[in-house]
């Protein structure tokens, strides 16, 4: 019910962190929660979309109607991402994705000794630049979490990573982005910016969806 101005267009999003093994019982991860991204799926189903969430490890519950896909790696998430892409018109990229993983996976628990150890570590490949590069893709939409000149690395990263907008948010403020239930984003695009203001994350989530609705390319065969 109520108003549903992503009827019809299929929405696929990442949430939550990344788990990059390094033995069988341990990993490298972050505290990214998945509060954000979920509250972006429930919103944009109840605006009409339908959904596709792919999660990284989290302890949230599947919103209503959400079709969720759990992954624990970048390369998981990644090969979900790219099973998953054809036929959507937005892809909304709020995983905080590991951007390291170790180069091996140790086959058996890792002993200590006395000595000290080091992990080498290699890049993770970039979910929503590779989203972005695609010939044939949907509304790209990412996130980023800033401490300073938030406009200007914002902005860098739109046009760095070929997205469509970009919402960025000021970790550097007490009481938004990771973990917290509430946030505010500020939206950037090649013509244009918005201020959400500061609210939870479930208003947030309402008008940056409000926001990619109002982008989105018209309907060719409406
Ligand atoms: O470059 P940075 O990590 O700050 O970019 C953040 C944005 O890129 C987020 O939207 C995040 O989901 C996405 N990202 C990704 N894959 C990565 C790193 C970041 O999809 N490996």
């Amino acid at each position: 019910g109520g108003h549903q101005p992503l009827k019809g267009k299929r929405l696929l999003l990442t949430a939550g962190p990344t788990r990059e093994a390094l033995d069988p019982v341990r990993y490298l991860s972050n505290h990214s929660s998945g509060k954000m991204g979920f509250a972006l799926a429930d919103q944009a189903q109840r605006m009409g979309a339908e959904v596709t969430l792919i999660s990284g490890p989290v302890s949230l519950p599947t919103p209503q109607g959400v079709n969720r896909i759990d992954v624990e790696s970048a390369e998981q998430m990644l090969a979900a991402v790219m099973d998953n892409l054809a036929g959507q018109d937005v892809f909304v990229g709020c995983a905080a994705v590991a951007d390291y993983r170790p180069v091996a996976v140790a086959e058996g628990k890792i002993k200590k000794s006395e000595a000290a150890m080091t992990v080498e570590l290699v890049r993770n490949p970039d979910i929503l630049a590779t989203v972005a590069q695609q010939a044939k893709r949907p509304f790209t939409v990412g996130f980023a979490a800033e401490t300073h000149n938030v406009e200007q690395y914002a902005r860098d990263k739109l046009a760095r990573k070929g997205l469509d907008l970009i919402a960025a948010n000021d970790v550097s403020q007490p009481g938004q982005g990771f973990n917290a239930n509430a946030n505010a984003l500020t939206l950037y695009w090649n013509e244009g910016a918005k201020d959400l203001g500061h609210s939870d994350k479930a208003d947030q989530a309402r008008q940056l969806l409000e926001t990619i609705a109002q982008r989105l390319p018209a309907d060719e065969n409406a």
